[in-house]
C-alpha cells in the first residue's frame, strides 16, 4: 500500500501515522521529521530548511522532492509506504507522480485528515514532542509523568515553530498552497477524507476502515 496523508498542520498527521505504522505494514516517511532531523545534526539540508521552517514558510520544492527521490529509493519501502506532509504544493505532487511513473507505479490512496481551524493552533501550541517519535499535548493528549514519554522515558520538548505566531504562517502556507491538492487527489479518484476533530480514538476507527479496504 502506497499513501499519503494530507491535512492542514495540527491536524493529527502525526498522530495517526504513528498509529498506522504500529498496525499496518507500511514505512512512515515524514518530510518534517527528515527536515528536523537533519537540522538536530545541523547538515546543510537542515541548515537550508532552518530558514523556511523558523518563519512557518514551506522549504522549496526542488530540495524537498530531490530528498523524497532519494528517501523513495532505499530498499526498506519495497512493502508500501506513507508519505507524511509531502507532496505539499501542485508541483511537489506532479513530481511524485513522475517519480512513480518511472517506476511503474502508482498511489493507492490520498488521505486527507480535516479539523476545525479554531482547533488546530490549540494543538499545535500545546503539543509535546518525544525523540523516539511520540506526540502528546498538554491538554488533550498528556503524558502519564508530566514532560515524560510513556513509551521510552524520555523528556518531552517544544518544537521551534510550534510558536503561535509561526503558526499563524503555517496554517496561511497551507491554505494556499497545499489545499488544492484536495481537488488534485479527487480528480485522481483516490481521495478519502477523515474528520480529525474528534478524538485520537475516533479519528483512528475511520482511518482503519480506509485502510482495510484499501489493502
Ligand atoms: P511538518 O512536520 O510536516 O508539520 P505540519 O504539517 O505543519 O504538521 P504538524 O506536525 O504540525 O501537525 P500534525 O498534523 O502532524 O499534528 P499532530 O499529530 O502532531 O512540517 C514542518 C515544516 O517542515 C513545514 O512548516 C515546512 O517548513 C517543512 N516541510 C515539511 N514538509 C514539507 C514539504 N513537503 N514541502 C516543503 N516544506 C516542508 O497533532 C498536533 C497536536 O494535537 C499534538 O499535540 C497531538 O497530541 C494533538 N492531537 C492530535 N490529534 C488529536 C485529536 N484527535 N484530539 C485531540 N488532540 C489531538
Ligand atoms: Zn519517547
Amino acid at each position: 500500500m502506497k499513501l499519503v496523508l494530507l491535512g492542514p498542520p495540527g491536524a493529527g498527521k502525526g498522530t495517526q501515522a504513528s498509529r498506522i505504522v504500529d498496525k499496518y505494514n507500511v514505512v512512515h516517511i515524514s518530510t518534517g521529521d527528515i527536515f528536523r532531523k537533519n537540522l538536530s545534526e545541523n547538515t546543510p539540508l537542515g541548515k537550508k530548511a532552518k530558514e523556511y521552517m523558523d518563519q512557518g514558510l514551506l522549504v522549496p520544492d526542488d530540495v524537498t522532492v530531490e530528498m523524497v527521490e532519494d528517501r523513495l529509493s532505499w530498499p526498506d519501502i519495497t512493502d508500501g509506504y506513507m508519505l507524511d506532509g509531502f507532496p505539499r504544493t501542485i508541483s511537489q505532487a506532479e513530481s511524485l507522480d513522475k517519480i512513480l511513473d518511472k517506476a511503474g507505479d502508482k498511489l493507492d490512496l490520498a488521505l486527507c485528515i480535516e479539523a476545525d481551524y479554531s482547533l488546530l493552533t490549540k494543538r499545535i501550541t500545546g503539543r509535546r514532542m518525544c525523540k523516539c517519535g511520540e506526540t502528546y499535548h498538554v491538554e488533550f493528549h498528556p503524558p502519564k509523568v508530566e514532560g515524560i514519554c510513556d513509551k521510552c522515558g524520555g523528556e518531552l520538548y517544544q518544537r521551534d515553530d510550534d510558536k503561535e505566531d509561526t503558526v499563524v504562517k503555517r496554517l496561511k502556507e497551507y491554505e494556499e498552497k497545499t489545499q488544492p491538492l484536495v481537488d488534485y487527489y479527487e480528480k485522481q479518484n483516490i481521495l478519502k477524507t477523515v474528520n480529525g476533530s474528534r478524538t485520537v480514538d475516533e479519528v483512528f476507527e475511520d482511518i482503519s476502515k480506509i485502510l482495510d479496504e484499501c489493502k
